[in-house]
């Protein structure tokens, strides 16, 4: 590959980092308050550090960083203006994953690319990628894990509501061990809380 177009590849990883880092912002203002905003908010930290060092890097091999556009908007077919608009948390995390997939592969690609050219003076460059594809993939698994919690939490809420009775009618009280984990006492101790009060 030469200089011109790993220039290229590093400018498209440059813009779509940089549209993650103005998403991420946005998210954390629309969830201001909730933990969620938290990890938004260091998310964009995270990514603008990917900005710096890819571009430190396109700098190093005598390019200029160029904003390419709006890339996000490229891979999800929708406009900025709508993906901000979005506020229910399930599809923001949506949106995210398939952000940071995108970038994965990406990644990922050019890294077997370099690798398959065998040359030391692209140690630097895959190293970076690769930390920058580690930080992808943790933001992938937080906001994956995320979304199993809400839908769980939405299941437990519907199916076992405060009133519901946790032991089975047909359960006799000789039934019950002698261990205090198992007693009746413990079962009503486990009511889920009003969704409301979840500040994800
Ligand atoms: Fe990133
Ligand atoms: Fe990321």
């Amino acid at each position: 590959m030469n200089v011109d177009t790993i220039i290229s590849k590093l400018n498209w990883f440059y813009s779509l980092e940089l549209n993650q880092v103005d998403l991420y912002h946005v998210q954390s203002k629309t969830f201001n308050g909730r933990y969620s905003g938290v990890v938004f908010e260091r998310c964009a930290y995270i990514e603008q550090n990917h900005v710096d060092n890819i571009g430190e890097k396109i700098k190093g091999l005598g390019g200029k960083p160029t904003v390419l556009g709006d890339i996000i908007s490229s891979i999800i077919g929708k406009l900025a203006g709508e993906l901000i608009s979005m506020t229910s948390l399930e599809d923001t995390l949506a949106i995210n994953i398939m952000l940071e997939q995108k970038a994965m592969k990406d990644y990922n690609d050019l890294i077997q690319k370099l690798h398959q050219e065998d040359n030391e003076d692209n140690d630097d460059l895959i190293k970076i990628l690769q930390h920058n594809f580690v930080d992808e993939h943790l933001h992938t698994e937080w906001f994956r894990t995320k979304i199993i919690a809400i839908k769980q939490y939405e299941f437990t809420a519907k199916h076992f509501r405060a009133g519901t009775k946790i032991q089975p009618e047909s359960q006799s009280r000789e039934d019950i061990p002698k261990n205090p984990i198992c007693s009746p006492k413990r079962a009503k101790i486990i009511k889920p809380r009003p969704i409301k009060t979840v500040k994800w």
